[in-house]
C-alpha cells in the first residue's frame, strides 16, 4: 500500500486526497522542498501510479519533480487511513461538488476526515485546502471536537489553475485562516515552505474569498460570452472589436475571449455561493444560464447556417478547457449531446483524453462535413482543412464569427 522501504513514521505532512488534481502537485512541491510527505487517497489505481513514480494525470513540470520526489522517498501514497498518523500536519482536499439539484455538498471535508477518525491524535494541525461552502471550517471545528480531539484547524484555499501548479503553487500568495493565533502561525509556517507571501484572514472569510475567486472569474467569462453573442448576432467579429478594446488599454485588458467555461470548479463554486446566500444571487445565476447556454446558441447558429440533419459534425476537442487532459464538467460533451439530437452523425476527437468513443484527428477531418472547436488544443491552431470550422475562440485564426 505504501512505497517500499519508506518510513511513514515521521512524516512532515500527510495530504487527504492526496493523489487528485490539486493534492498531488501540492505534495509534489512540498516534496521538492525537502519535506516529507505520504498522499492519503482511497483511489488505488493513482496511488500504485504514483508510488511507480508517474503521474495519473497531465501536470506541466511535474512529471519530474515526482519521479524524483518518489525515489528519494520524501513522497510516498497510500490508501491506509492509519497514514494520517504518521504527521503532524494534515491537509485535506478532497472533491467538494455540488449535486445534481446544485447545492453543495457541506459534508463531503468532515466525511473524508470521519473515515480516518481514530488514526487522528491530540496536537495535530489540519489545514482544509478543499473549496468550501461557508462553516464548513467551523463544520469541521466542531466535529473534532465531538470526538474529543484536541486540533487545530486551518482554512488555506488552494488557487492554482490546473496545469499551472509548479509555478503557481510558488509564486501566487497564499491565503491563511484560522481561529486562533497558535493555528494561524502554525499553518503559515507550514506554507512558508513554498512562500513567504502569506496573507491573514478569519476562516470565514477566507471561505468567502475563495469562492469570490472563483465566481468573479466565471462572471467575467460569461460577460466576455455575452458579448461574443451580441456581436454574432449583429453579424461582427468579436475578435476585432475585442482587440480594440484591449489594445493599450489597461482598464481592459482582463475581458476574456469567449469561450465554453466549465471544468469542475467554475460552476460549483458559483453555485455554492449562490446557496450561501439563499438562492439570491441574480448575476452567478444568470452567468451560469450564459456559461451553459453557449453549447445551445452555438447550435442554434449552425442550425441557420447549415443542413445539419444531413451532415456528419466533427467535435475537436473534449477537454474543459485548452491543452488540458481533464474532462470533468466539459461542456463540450454537452454540444455532442445537442449534435447528436441534431445532426446525422456526431465525431469526437481529443488528443489528451483516452476514451473509445473518440477517433483520430484525422479520420475527423476526413469524415466530417462541418468542424467545431470545443477545446481550444494548441493543436488546432494550424488546422489545415477545406471543411468550414466554427471557432468561438478564435484559436485556428479565421476570427471568431459563426
Ligand atoms: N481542480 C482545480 O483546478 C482546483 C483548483 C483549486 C481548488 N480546487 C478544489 O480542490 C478540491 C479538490 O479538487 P480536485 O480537482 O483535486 O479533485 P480530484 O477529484 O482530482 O481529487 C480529489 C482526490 O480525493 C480523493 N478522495 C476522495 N475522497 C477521499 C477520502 N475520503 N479520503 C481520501 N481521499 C479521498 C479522490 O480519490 C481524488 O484523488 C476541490 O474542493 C476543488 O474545488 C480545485
Amino acid at each position: 500500500m505504501t512505497a517500499a522501504g519508506t518510513d511513514r513514521e515521521t512524516r512532515d505532512a500527510v495530504i487527504i486526497g492526496g493523489c487528485g488534481r490539486v493534492g498531488l502537485p501540492l505534495g509534489i512541491a512540498l516534496a521538492s522542498r525537502g519535506r516529507t510527505v505520504t498522499l492519503y487517497d482511497i483511489n488505488a489505481a493513482a496511488v500504485d501510479t504514483v508510488n511507480g513514480g508517474c503521474l495519473p494525470f497531465d501536470e506541466d513540470g511535474a512529471a519530474e519533480p515526482l519521479r524524483a520526489a518518489v525515489a528519494n522517498g520524501n513522497l510516498d501514497a497510500t490508501t491506509d487511513p492509519a497514514s494520517v498518523g504518521s504527521a503532524d500536519t494534515l491537509i485535506v482536499i478532497v472533491g467538494t461538488p455540488v449535486d445534481e439539484h446544485l447545492n453543495p455538498d457541506l459534508a463531503a471535508v468532515p466525511r473524508a476526515l470521519e473515515r480516518c477518525v481514530d488514526h487522528l491524535r491530540d496536537g495535530q494541525l489540519v489545514v482544509l485546502r478543499s473549496t468550501v461552502h461557508p462553516g464548513v471550517t467551523a463544520l469541521t471545528e466542531r466535529l473534532l471536537q465531538r470526538h474529543g480531539l484536541d486540533i487545530d484547524v486551518a482554512f488555506c484555499p488552494e488557487r492554482i489553475a490546473e496545469g499551472h501548479a509548479m509555478t503557481e503553487l510558488f509564486t501566487l500568495p497564499q491565503i491563511v485562516s484560522a481561529r486562533g493565533d497558535r493555528a494561524l502561525e502554525r499553518a503559515s509556517a507550514f506554507f512558508s515552505a513554498l512562500t513567504e507571501n502569506i496573507v491573514p484572514l478569519v476562516p470565514e472569510e477566507a471561505e468567502l474569498a475563495k469562492l469570490f475567486t472563483n465566481t468573479w472569474r466565471y462572471i467575467k467569462f460569461a460577460t466576455a460570452n455575452q458579448f461574443w453573442m451580441m456581436a454574432n448576432d449583429f453579424g461582427l467579429d468579436f475578435e476585432r472589436i475585442r482587440h480594440a478594446i484591449r489594445h493599450e488599454y489597461p482598464r481592459a485588458a482582463d475581458l476574456p475571449g469567449p469561450g465554453f467555461a466549465a471544468g469542475p470548479c467554475l460552476l460549483k463554486d458559483t453555485m455554492q455561493l449562490a446557496a450561501f446566500n439563499n438562492n439570491n444571487f441574480v448575476i452567478g445565476h444568470t452567468a451560469m444560464l450564459i456559461n451553459e447556454g453557449l453549447p445551445l446558441y452555438l447550435v442554434s447558429k449552425l442550425e441557420q447556417q447549415f443542413d445539419l440533419p444531413k451532415m456528419t459534425v466533427g467535435v475537436l476537442g473534449m477537454a474543459f478547457k485548452g491543452g488540458s487532459d481533464d474532462s470533468r464538467e466539459s461542456l463540450a460533451y454537452k454540444l455532442r449531446k445537442i449534435l447528436m439530437l441534431k445532426a446525422a452523425d456526431t465525431l469526437c476527437t481529443d488528443p489528451y483524453i483516452n476514451d473509445p468513443r473518440f477517433v483520430p484527428l484525422d479520420d475527423v477531418l476526413t469524415k466530417a462535413d462541418l468542424l467545431v472547436i470545443a477545446a481550444p488544443h494548441p493543436e488546432y491552431r494550424d488546422l489545415v482543412t477545406d471543411k468550414p470550422v466554427a471557432d468561438m475562440w478564435g484559436i485556428a485564426g479565421r476570427g471568431m464569427r459563426i
